[in-house]
């Protein structure tokens, strides 16, 4: 069994999810923060690729103080669990993922990760679980977490991780904000990356759920059909 799983991100007009440079962009707006935020209030567990920590070391944790009242209120954690897919355990033991808010922390990695740092992360508060041997296998990692009770997983990219997920079929909906700006750049990361469908027919369908203009963009809500 899986948690249900849906992808948001923000990306530029022209589909770029930061610069080529993989700097973080404020693409969206206030309300779009705040859209997010309540996204994240309702979920049980939030998802990043170890390439997002290492760029731009997210907290993920839930801003608005009502929101994480609300959570303690109704007996959960103050902030969802936080999940790093992380084949060599290289997330630094000071990133802000372990260092700032309370909740549980869970690495995923495989047998491939040095001991070491297993230990460093077991040190700074986080939870290991192995899946796989060389790769973070997604479909053994979401049933693992299933049985943790996650039932809603909600995954903040980057282009790496939601490709791995989209392409193995594991994700159900994706949301999307499209901001007024272009990024541009061959390089720089896409809602989805890594080696792509080879043509039409294998590509992931979407059936649109909502649009709703928000800020100075559109914030777009798809399900995933197969
Ligand atoms: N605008 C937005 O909404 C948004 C949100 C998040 C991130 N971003 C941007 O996205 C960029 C980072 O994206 P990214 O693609 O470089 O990194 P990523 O998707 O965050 O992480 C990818 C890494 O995850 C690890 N991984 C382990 N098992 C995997 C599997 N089965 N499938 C896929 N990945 C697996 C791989 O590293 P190992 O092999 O070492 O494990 C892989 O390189 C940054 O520039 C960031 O600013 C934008």
């Amino acid at each position: 069994m899986h948690p249900y799983v849906f992808i948001n991100a923000a990306m530029s007009a022209d589909g770029k999810i930061s610069t080529h440079e993989r700097k973080q962009v404020p693409i969206s707006g206030d309300l779009d923060f705040q859209r997010v935020d309540k996204l994240k209030f309702g979920a049980d567990a939030i998802m990043v690729g170890i390439g997002t920590v290492l760029s731009d070391d997210p907290s993920l944790t839930v801003k608005s103080e009502e929101f994480r009242r609300k959570r303690l209120n109704s007996g959960e954690d103050e902030n969802p669990i936080r999940i790093v897919v992380d084949s060599l355990a290289k997330t630094p033991v000071d990133s802000d993922i372990l260092r700032k808010g309370s909740g549980r922390r869970v690495i995923l990695t495989t047998r491939s990760a040095p001991s070491e740092r297993l230990d460093a992360l077991s040190a700074a508060g986080a939870e290991i679980i192995v899946v796989g041997d060389r790769r973070v296998d997604l479909g053994a990692a979401l049933e693992r977490l299933h049985e943790m009770g996650v039932r809603r997983l909600m995954v903040e990219g980057g282009g790496r991780l939601n490709w791995g997920l989209i392409s193995q079929g594991l994700v159900n909906e994706i949301y999307v904000y499209i901001g007024n700006m272009i990024l541009g750049g061959d390089s720089a990361p896409t809602l989805a990356d890594g080696s792509g469908f080879v043509d039409s027919r294998g590509a992931c369908r979407l059936e649109l759920i909502s649009h709703e203009v928000m800020d100075n963009g559109i914030v777009v809500k798809w399900r995933v059909t197969k």
